[in-house]
C-alpha cells in the first residue's frame, strides 16, 4: 500500500493483485476493475498489459507470470524474498529484463535518512497517508506473525508494548465516588503509586463520601481533583480533560461510571434504554475520541458479565456493556491501550447493586460467589496486566451451569458436561426431553416434569440443588419476583419447546401446578382411562417384582384396599368386584392378591 501511494504520486499507472476479499480496499483507493486482478491465480498474466516495473511479493509460478508481463528494459524488484532467483538465469529466460532482490538497507544509512526526511515532508504535505494498522500486544506476537504469514492483513501489522502508568501523569477515574470507583482510586494510590487523580462523577464533591475519599487520598500523598462532570456530555468532558495540567498529562483512564434501570425487555422504554446507555456508550466513546492525542498507558473500562451472558431484566445494561467490550477490542486492534473487565458481582453493596435482596444477589452471583474487595482488586491488577482486550472476571461455579438443559454454549469450553443419566430431563445430545417424555408412563412423566420445574427454579434462584424447591410451595414464597419468573419461563420454554406466557408462574403458582400445566400442554389429548391403565400396569409390575414382607403388606395393604373401596364407591352400581364393605383385613388382602394374581 505504501508503494502504491508513492507510485501514484509519481504519476505511474498502477496495476494491483490482491486476494478478492481485499478488492473493496483497492476500489476504495480508486482502482477500477481493469487495474485489479487476483493474487490467488494466474489470470493477471493475461488480464494486465505489458508493464515496466514489477514489485513482487509472490513465489513459484507467480514469479514467471510476472516476469512475463515485463516489456524489454523492464525491471523486476523482488521484495517478498520467499523465492529468490538467480539474476543471470532470469535474464537468460527473459532477455532484456533486470532482476533485483530489494533490501531497504542496501541504500546505506545516509540515503535511508534522506528518504525518511522526504517521506516526512510528504506526510506533512498530505501526499502520503499512514497505512491502516492491525496491532497485537507483543505477548501475542506469535498470533500476529501467523496472521502476517497468511497474508490476512491489510496495511501494517504492529506489535505494541505494554507500559506502566506514569506516576507523574494524571489518572482520570469516572464514577469515582461510586463503590468500585473509590476502591480503585485508593488502590491506584496505595499499590501503584499514582499521585495525580481526577475523580469525576455527576455529583462530584457533593456525592456521599466524596469529601472523605479526597481527604484520605490526599493524606496518602496524592493530589486529588473532585470534578462534577457528566461524562456522557461531550462538551463537559472536553472541558474537564482540557483542565488537566500539562506538567502532569493524562496517563490512564479508568471508566467505572454506570447506572441501572432494570425491566423486562417487553417493558423497556426508549428513556430507560438511553439512561443506561449514556454513561457507558456515550461516555466511553467521548473518552476514547477526546483522548485520541493523549499518550495513554491504560484505558480501562468497567463492564459487566451481563454483556457476555445476558441477564433477566438487563437488556439495556447488557447492550451498554457489550459496547464497552467491543470498544476495547477496536482500540486494541488499532494499537491503542484498552481492557474491558466484564465483572461478575462484587460483595460490596453499591448504588447499582444495593437494591438487590438476597434472592437477587444469589441470582446475579449464579456464576459463582461475589468478590471481596481484595479478590476484586487482585483481579483488576491481573486483568490490566494480562494483555487481553476483554476479560470476564467471574468466579464460575460449574455446578450451576449443568442444569437440565445442559451446559450453555458459551461455557462449553470451560464446564464439562455431566455424564448423561438415563431419563434425565433435557440432556444435550441423544433423544430430546420431549422424545423421552413420549416413552414414559403418565406417572413417570409427571415426575420428570416436576423435576424439570424444580431444577430450573433452583438454578434461577441460585440454589445449589433442587431439594430446596418443594413441589407444593408457592413460587412467591420461594423468592420469585417478576424478573426471576421471566427467567424461569424462558428456561422452561427452551426445555419444552412450548411458547409459554410471561404470567406462567403467576397462573400456576406452585411447582406441582406448573408441572401439571406443562403436562396438559405437552400431552393435550391424553386419555385418562389410558393414563390409569398405564399406572395400574406399573403398580402391578412393582407389586410382583419384589417379595414383600408381611410388615410391608400390613402397612400398605389397607391403603390399597381403601383405594379399591373408593373406586368401587365411584362406580358401585356397575362394579363387578366382590362386596368388600364387610370384609376383614385378611379377606381384603386375599381379594387383592386374587385380583392382582399374586401368590
Ligand atoms: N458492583 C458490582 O458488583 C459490579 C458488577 C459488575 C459490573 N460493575 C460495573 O462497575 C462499575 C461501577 O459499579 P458500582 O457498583 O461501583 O456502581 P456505583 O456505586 O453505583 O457507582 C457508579 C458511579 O457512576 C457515577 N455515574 C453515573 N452516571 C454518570 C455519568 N453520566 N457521568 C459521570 N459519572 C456517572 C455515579 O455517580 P453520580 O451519580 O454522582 O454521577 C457513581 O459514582 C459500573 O460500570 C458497573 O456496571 C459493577
Amino acid at each position: 500500500m505504501a508503494a502504491t501511494q508513492l507510485a501514484r504520486h509519481l504519476g505511474l499507472d498502477v496495476y494491483a493483485t490482491a486476494s478478492p476479499g481485499k478488492w473493496p480496499v483497492l476500489r476504495a483507493h480508486g482502482f477500477d476493475d481493469a487495474h485489479i486482478a487476483s493474487s490467488r491465480d494466474l489470470t493477471f498474466a493475461s488480464a494486465f498489459p505489458q508493464v515496466d516495473l514489477v514489485l513482487n511479493a509472490l513465489a513459484r509460478e507467480y514469479v514467471e507470470a510476472s516476469l512475463g508481463l515485463l516489456r524489454a528494459g523492464g525491471r523486476f524488484l523482488e521484495m517478498g524474498k520467499t523465492d529468490i532467483r538467480d539474476p543471470q538465469a532470469v535474464t537468460a529466460a527473459f532477455p532484456g529484463v533486470g532482476y533485483q532482490v530489494y533490501d531497504l538497507l542496501d541504500a546505506g544509512w545516509d540515503r535511508v535518512q534522506s528518504m525518511l526526511d522526504e517521506l516526512r515532508d510528504m506526510f506533512d504535505a498530505g501526499i502520503l497517508k499512514p497505512l491502516p494498522v492491525t496491532a497485537w500486544d507483543v505477548r501475542r506476537a506469535a498470533e500476529a506473525i501467523r496472521f502476517l504469514s497468511q497474508a490476512a492483513h491489510i496495511g501494517k501489522v504492529v506489535l505494541t508494548l505494554p507500559r506502566p502508568v506514569d506516576s507523574d501523569g494524571t489518572v482520570l477515574i469516572t464514577g469515582a465516588t461510586g463503590a468500585l470507583g473509590a476502591l480503585t482510586a485508593r488502590h491506584l494510590v496505595t499499590a501503584h503509586g499514582v499521585r495525580h487523580l481526577v475523580l469525576a462523577s455527576r455529583r462530584g464533591g457533593e456525592a456521599p463520601g466524596a469529601e472523605e475519599l479526597a481527604a484520605e487520598l490526599t493524606a496518602l500523598g496524592a493530589r486529588v481533583s473532585m470534578a462534577a462532570c457528566d461524562t456522557a456530555d461531550r462538551a463537559a468532558l472536553a472541558t474537564l480533560l482540557a483542565g488537566i495540567p500539562l506538567e502532569h498529562p493524562l496517563t490512564a483512564v479508568v471508566h467505572t461510571a454506570g447506572v441501572l434501570d432494570d425491566m423486562t425487555v417487553d417493558r423497556l422504554t426508549p428513556a430507560a434504554l438511553h439512561a443506561v446507555l449514556r454513561p457507558k456508550v456515550d461516555a466511553a466513546w467521548h473518552l476514547h475520541d477526546l483522548t485520541a492525542d493523549a499518550d495513554l498507558a491504560q484505558f480501562t473500562l468497567f463492564s459487566s458479565a451481563a454483556g457476555t451472558f445476558g441477564n433477566a431484566g438487563q437488556a439495556n445494561y447488557a447492550a451498554a456493556n457489550a459496547f464497552l467490550d467491543a470498544l476495547a477490542q477496536a482500540r486494541r486492534r488499532s494499537g491503542r491501550p484498552a481492557v474491558s473487565l466484564a465483572w461478575g458481582l462484587w460483595k460490596r453493596g453499591s448504588a447499582m447493586t444495593g437494591h438487590l435482596d438476597d434472592a437477587g444477589r444469589r441470582r446475579l452471583a449464579r456464576g459463582g460467589a461475589a468478590f471481596s474487595d481484595e479478590e476484586g482488586l487482585r483481579l483488576y491488577d491481573t486483568g490490566v496486566a494480562a494483555g487481553e482486550p476483554v476479560l470476564v472476571p467471574v468466579r464460575l461455579d460449574p455446578r450451576q451451569h449443568t442444569g437440565a438443559d445442559g451446559v450453555p454454549p458459551l461455557l462449553r469450553g470451560l464446564v464439562r458436561a455431566p455424564r448423561r443419566r438415563a431419563g434425565a430431563a433435557g440432556d444435550s445430545g441423544g433423544p430430546s426431553f420431549l422424545d423421552r417424555l413420549a416413552t414414559m408412563s403418565a406417572g413417570e412423566r409427571e415426575e420428570a416434569l416436576l423435576s424439570l420445574v424444580r431444577t430450573h427454579a433452583s438454578v434461577v434462584l441460585g440454589h445449589a440443588s433442587a431439594d430446596s424447591v418443594t413441589g407444593d410451595r408457592a413460587f412467591k414464597d420461594l423468592g420469585f419476583d417478576s424478573l426471576t419468573a421471566i427467567e424461569l419461563r424462558n428456561r422452561l420454554s427452551t426445555a419444552t419447546g412450548l411458547r409459554l406466557p410471561a404470567t406462567l408462574v403467576f397462573n400456576h403458582p406452585t411447582p406441582l401446578e406448573l408441572a401439571a400445566f406443562l403436562r396438559t400442554e405437552l400431552v393435550p389429548d391424553e386419555d385418562p382411562a389410558r393414563v390409569l391403565a398405564d399406572e395400574l400396569d406399573r403398580l402391578e409390575r412393582m407389586l410382583s417384582a419384589t417379595e414383600w414382607t408381611e410388615q410391608t403388606r400390613a402397612a400398605l395393604g389397607p391403603r390399597l384396599s381403601a383405594l379399591l373401596w373408593k373406586w368401587a364407591g365411584t362406580d358401585g352400581a356397575t362394579s363387578a368386584g366382590p362386596d368388600l364393605s364387610e370384609a376383614s383385613d385378611q379377606e381384603l388382602f386375599a381379594a387383592l392378591d386374587d385380583e392382582l394374581n399374586l401368590p
